[in-house]
């Protein structure tokens, strides 16, 4: 076959192969470009939005298969990544510009949501997302202190300025409550500040929103519900048995909210002592991932106890924490299954319900 030839099987097995964001065939959405052929090798160009950029190089990679599973002849190919923009659509009354609002949620307290949600947040940033972090836990705000942020929010044109950490903006009540003092909210009020932390903050446009919730089931998830659609809920459970049901008890009620569950986190997950190398399961192993497979929804990967996301955590320096290969790696497989488990999710709704414009 010649170069030719090959061109053109490449350029229309293209319309078996979909943009994980926008489920649109890469044939239509001009995503690939830059296609080099010589001698029966391919080189191309794959420009990918933020939003799925986590999970780049694995969709980079898919595509070389495709290609060469398509076309006979071709001996090898070779694709490169780019990062593509395409606007967030606002969500509905909110108008928030995110593209997927994420709730870091849990039946128990203590089991690590809010590290958990501000790691997330960062690692997300740092494989190439736009994120926001939203602390909903009204009550006990503990994300300012773990990331050493402090000030308070102007007001700017009639939104709320959020504090930076970093380039990653965040709201929290912390920034509007002296640090010791208690907030005792009626249903109202809370439904009215979780609203305007979402529709009155600027957050910019963001790919990500997440959101630390507060501990316990009830009224946050509710409220946030009604507000928006959310993409989904994180469960972060910790392996013992009796967290295991607390987490199953966080899945039903977020069912029966309709908000899906994007996938289970095992936080807590062993200890590797850093002198002798020998791991300690402290609260057990493996319970979540059990659990995760008997109610059929993801699992998104196990964080192992880490002395200095603690230590650093009260000293306000998580984000420095996560520096650290190795502290930021278990978030990184966490965040990568968390962006595959949205796109699985869009897949399975179909382009409607991607419902973004293409190019
Ligand atoms: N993987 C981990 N390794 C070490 N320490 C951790 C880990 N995860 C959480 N912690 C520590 O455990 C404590 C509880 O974590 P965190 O505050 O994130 O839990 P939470 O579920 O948000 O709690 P609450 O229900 O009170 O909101 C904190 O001191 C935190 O630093
Ligand atoms: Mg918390």
């Amino acid at each position: 076959m010649t170069d030719t030839e090959i061109h053109q099987r490449l350029q229309s097995s293209l319309d078996s192969f979909k943009d994980p964001e926008s489920q649109k065939a890469l044939s239509k959405t001009g995503q690939v470009t830059d296609w080099v052929l010589t001698g029966g090798e391919a080189k191309c160009r794959l420009s990918l939005t933020s939003m799925v950029q986590p999970i780049g190089q694995e969709i980079a990679d898919k595509l070389r298969d495709h290609l060469l599973a398509s076309v006979p002849g071709l001996k090898g190919v070779t694709v490169t990544t780019d990062t593509l923009y395409r606007p967030a659509t606002p969500i509905g009354q909110i108008g928030l510009k995110a593209k997927a609002v994420i709730a870091v949620a849990a039946g128990k307290g203590g089991v690590g949501k809010s590290t958990l949600a501000a790691s997330i947040a960062l690692t997300l940033q740092s494989l190439g997302a736009k994120v926001g972090l939203l602390d909903a836990d009204v009550y006990g705000p503990s994300i300012p202190h773990m990331l050493g942020l402090e000030g308070r929010p102007e007001i700017l044109d009639n939104k709320i300025q959020p504090i930076p950490c970093g380039t990653m903006p965040v709201m929290s009540m912390g920034f509007l409550i002296g640090r010791d003092q208690a907030v005792v909210w009626r249903g109202p009020m809370l439904h009215g500040s979780i609203s305007q932390f979402l529709k009155d903050t600027n957050w910019g446009e963001l790919d990500y929103l997440i959101i630390d919730m507060p501990p316990g089931t009830g009224d946050v998830a509710l409220t946030l519900s009604q507000l928006l659609p959310l993409a989904g809920a994180v469960i972060v459970c910790t392996p013992q048995e009796v967290a295991l049901l607390d987490a199953s008890k966080a899945i039903s009620m977020f069912e029966k909210t309709k908000v899906p569950i994007l996938g289970i986190v095992e936080n807590m997950s062993g200890f590797t002592d850093p002198e002798s190398g020998k791991t300690f399961n402290i609260f057990g192993k493996g319970g979540a991932r059990q659990k995760a497979i008997e109610l059929g929804v993801p699992f998104l990967g196990e964080v192992p106890i880490q002395i200095p996301l603690r230590s650093e955590a009260d000293e306000g320096k998580l984000a420095d924490a996560l520096k650290n290969p190795t502290i930021s790696k278990p978030f990184e497989d966490v965040c990568r299954a968390l962006v595959r488990s949205i796109t699985d999710q869009i897949a399975a709704k179909g382009p409607a319900s991607a419902a973004l414009p293409v190019l």
